[in-house]
């Protein structure tokens, strides 16, 4: 109903205020130098294990984006209080009057929010979260965090969308992940920090941001074995053997991934400062293999592109394969490479909801349960998009590059989540792009 008084113009205006947007305005070759900030994946984790030990944290190559502000919110009412002395860091204070409760209006806003878990309950004996949702992408169980606390003795139940864990202690068990997922090998080994007796994780995930976690818990005072391996030994230590930790993030591989998708498509030569090329092995022998030069320094990575990029067929693994993450990218740099790609979607199989965004700007895609096959035309033609996550939204703008005319990106809150100023970062190299 319209407010008395009120035009109409007015008031759907005031209720439906419009978002800002990014706009991209195509891009001849870019040039020069883009700094990658810290993992998304990392810091997230890297904050919630604070949780573990009383005391004073610093976070040093924290990355500008709102999941972080998001996280330090839920970390506040468990007990953890955030604040960002100068950019780039954050201070964690773990009062040591921990709250075991992360609520419903916290926990949906953000996926990781679901690694308070193994903390809290190794801490606290007890824990009461409410169940994490979804993404655009599919659903997101966590069975495996389950079963695997269960078996080092705790005791879950459902009720009220809330779900309630309760072990005086854990203990040890010797547990073998069915899949390596992320967010249970990061809760179980976190768990098995304070567990009273030795942890090992079989098949266990190994993305760089596990090492980092496992890196960050060993200066904390724990004690763990196998680090960047399929097995992980942990051996429980009491809460009062750890001490607070300084760290510096490890920088987020999917952002460096994203220039040098937008240097593939818009032509150029970029100085990828801070990216560890040894944890992108896989994804730039397969950029190499569409025809980008790439050059791995002890700085980052040195990207060329002179000429249209090659298609060749990929598909999602956990790492060290190709990660889900990139898939939005590859698929962009597909839309416009000489040939035609096939790209098979192995961990979410909903996840190509970006592709009838692209189908939009031009591109030849077409998608039959978890393949998309992709015919590439020489250039996209602009049009409005919509960013449906993190992930593809910045796929958005890379597609953005690769077209004539104006792409207008709306839903940029998604981007926003996981990206470090992209806009400023892709303006300082030549991008035409801006938000408006
Ligand atoms: N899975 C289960 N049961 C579980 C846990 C996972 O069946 O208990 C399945 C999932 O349904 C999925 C697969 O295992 O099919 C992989 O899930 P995983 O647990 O490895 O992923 P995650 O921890 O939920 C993290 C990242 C994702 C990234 C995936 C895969 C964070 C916050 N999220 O999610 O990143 O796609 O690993 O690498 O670290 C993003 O950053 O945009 C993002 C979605």
């Amino acid at each position: 109903m319209r407010p008395p008084g009120s035009t109409a113009g007015a008031y759907w205006g005031a209720v439906n205020a419009p978002e800002e947007t990014i706009v991209v305005r195509g891009s001849g070759p870019l040039s020069g130098t883009v700094v990658v900030p810290g993992a998304k994946n990392s810091v997230l984790k890297l904050m919630a294990t604070t949780i573990l030990c009383d005391g004073h944290h610093e976070l040093t190559n924290v990355p500008d984006i709102v999941d972080v502000a998001i996280m330090g919110d839920l970390l506040a009412a468990i007990g953890v209080e955030m604040t960002r002395p100068e950019p780039g860091k954050v201070v964690l204070f773990n009062t040591g009057d921990v709250v075991p409760v992360a609520p419903y209006e916290l926990v949906e806003r953000i996926r990781a929010s679901i690694n308070v878990l193994g903390p809290l309950l190794t801490r606290c004996g007890e824990v009461k979260l409410s169940m994490p949702g979804g993404d655009d992408f599919g659903a997101r169980p966590i069975d495996l965090h389950i079963a695997g606390l269960e078996a080092m003795g705790a005791e879950f139940k459902f009720s009220h969308g809330y779900l309630e864990a309760r072990a005086d202690r854990l203990h040890g068990a010797d547990i073998t992940l069915d899949f390596p997922s992320v967010g249970a090998t990061e809760n179980l080994m976190t768990a098995a920090v304070l567990a009273d007796g030795v942890t090992t994780i079989d098949n266990c995930a190994r993305e760089p941001e596990i090492s980092d976690l496992c890196e960050f818990l060993v200066s904390m005072g724990a004690k763990i074995e196998g680090i960047g391996t399929a097995t992980l030994r942990i051996e429980g230590v009491d809460q009062a053997d750890l001490r607070p930790v300084a760290h510096r993030t490890c920088p987020d591989r999917i952002q460096a991934a994203t220039y040098l998708a937008a240097c593939s498509v818009a032509g150029g030569e970029l100085d990828v400062v801070g990216a560890r090329g040894d944890q992108m092995s896989m994804l730039l022998e397969r950029f190499g293999e569409m025809g980008l030069d790439l050059t791995v320094t002890d700085a980052g990575i040195h990207v060329i592109a002179e000429e249209r990029a090659r298609s060749i067929d990929i598909a999602t693994l956990p790492y060290p394969g190709i990660a889900t993450d990139y898939k939005p990218l590859i698929i962009t740099m597909l839309a416009v490479a000489d040939g035609v790609g096939i790209v098979t979607e192995n961990l979410y199989p909903g996840r190509f909801r970006y592709v009838e965004e692209l189908q939009r700007l031009g591109a030849d895609v077409r998608t039959s349960g978890h393949h998309a096959v992709i015919r590439g035309v020489p250039r996209l033609s602009g049009a409005p998009v919509k960013a449906h996550d993190i992930r593809a939204g910045a796929a958005m703008v890379v597609a953005g590059l690769a077209a004539e005319g104006e792409t207008r990106i709306s839903g940029i809150h998604h981007i926003d989540r996981g990206y470090d100023d992209l806009v400023g970062r892709l303006q300082a190299v030549g991008a035409l792009i801006e938000r408006s």
